[in-house]
């Protein structure tokens, strides 16, 4: 079965910026092999991150990922049963920094900076759905 589980956490103290080269690496290795795939963006001070695949997989690697002592405040802002995904290649996309996309992250947001926490599902959906159709990624 197919699922999709959105979350957004904050970078902790332990937090470098060079972390997230470490965390893309990981994600590719290790995602690929389970089948996860997904996008993760960091923007304004907080992570989203999208992850979808086999049920007990995306349970299993968000388990693991809440460990994680480089990030705090995680809260499951959407799990839902998907027909299809969205992000076909074995691995994580990373949105370009903020600053690329501000636009896409200014028409979903309720205030003038970004915060998924304060989203709802569908926006978050819609907001995937531009992002991937129109949004910069990272190589
Ligand atoms: C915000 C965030 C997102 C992460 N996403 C993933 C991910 O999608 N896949 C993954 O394997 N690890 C992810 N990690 C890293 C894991 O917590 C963990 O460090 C990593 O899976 C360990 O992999 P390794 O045993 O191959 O070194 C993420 C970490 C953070 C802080």
């Amino acid at each position: 079965m197919l699922v999709q589980l959105t979350y957004a956490s904050r970078p902790s103290l332990a937090f470098k910026p060079e972390d997230l080269d470490s965390i893309l690496a990981a994600s590719k290795r290790n995602n690929a092999r389970v089948g996860v795939t997904g996008a993760l963006c960091l923007a304004n001070g907080i992570f989203l991150q999208q992850l979808e695949g086999d049920r007990m997989e995306v349970n299993r690697l968000y388990h693991r990922i809440l460990t994680d002592p480089r990030h705090r405040d995680p809260v499951v802002l959407n799990f839902a049963e998907i027909n299809s995904r969205r992000f076909t290649t074995w691995a994580m996309g990373s949105l370009a920094p903020l600053e690329a996309n501000r636009h896409i992250y200014l028409k979903y947001s309720r205030s003038a900076s970004f915060d998924p926490y304060g989203m709802s599902s569908a926006t978050l959906q819609d907001f995937f759905t531009e992002l991937l159709a129109n949004g910069e990624w990272l190589k």
